[in-house]
């Protein structure tokens, strides 16, 4: 079974793409998580991909989609991905269609004001991939999860998380229609709470 996840920055695909990639056994490709690693290491790939997230806008979809079809073509990726993050344009998604078959495109929709107060809020851990928010973890700097250090990822502020609303009202959100269309589309109410998020999620994957 292959599974995107569609939604907003800090609409809370990270978090439910590490519980459905649990639960159903798939391989949680990540390309927000790809580029980061890629600019800690100081890739030639990172070195680019920088300039594009700080500013908060995406990185171009020729050098996007070579990665993800290359990363799809690993071994781990044969019994099921969950693309949190990928595609974000018509032209990513059109590029999936001739590697990948996809089963249910998941869009979790919540509302503008609370994706800024989540988004600011969270702190991210690069070891495990866990994210967090300052509600529910005080100030550590301690991964919850994993004892590792948490960080405050750089596009993490109102200025960048409002260009990042902008570009994924005019480039991203086409999408739902294009995989409406398609048949493919489950929206989920992303505004409640992580576990019900869940159960409805695997409500949705589970009657169909
Ligand atoms: P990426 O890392 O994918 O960022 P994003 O889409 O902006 O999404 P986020 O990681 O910000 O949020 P999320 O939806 O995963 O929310 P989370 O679960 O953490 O991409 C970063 C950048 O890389 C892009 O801006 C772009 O430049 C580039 N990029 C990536 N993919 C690309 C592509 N395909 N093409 C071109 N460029 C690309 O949750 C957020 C916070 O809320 C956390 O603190 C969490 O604890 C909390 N939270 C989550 N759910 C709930 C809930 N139900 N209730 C209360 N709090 C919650």
């Amino acid at each position: 079974m292959n599974i995107i996840l569609l939604g907003a920055p800090g609409s809370g695909k990270g978090t439910q793409a590490t519980r459905i990639a649990e639960k159903y056994s798939l391989t949680h490709i990540s390309t927000g998580d790809i580029f980061r690693e890629n600019i800690k290491n100081q890739t030639g790939l990172g070195i680019i991909a920088k300039t594009y997230i700080d500013e908060g806008h995406l990185v171009p979809d020729d050098l996007t989609i070579r990665m993800v079809e290359e990363r799809l073509s690993r071994p781990d990726c044969a019994n099921g991905v969950l693309l949190d993050g990928f595609p974000r344009t018509i032209s990513q998604a059109e590029a999936l269609e001739k590697f990948a078959k996809i089963d249910y495109v998941i869009n979790l929709e919540v509302s503008a004001d609370r994706i800024v107060k989540r988004v600011i809020g969270r702190r991210s851990c690069l070891a495990c991939g866990g994210t967090f928010h300052i509600d529910f973890i005080g100030d550590t700097k301690v991964c919850p999860t994993c004892g590792k250090e948490l960080y405050h990822r750089a596009d993490d502020n109102e200025e960048t998380v409002t260009e990042r609303l902008a570009v994924y009202n005019a480039q991203t959100r086409p999408l739902a229609d294009f995989y409406l269309g398609k048949g493919l589309l489950v929206n989920i109410d992303g505004d409640k709470d992580i576990e019900d998020i869940f159960g409805d999620i695997v409500k949705a994957v589970e009657n169909d």
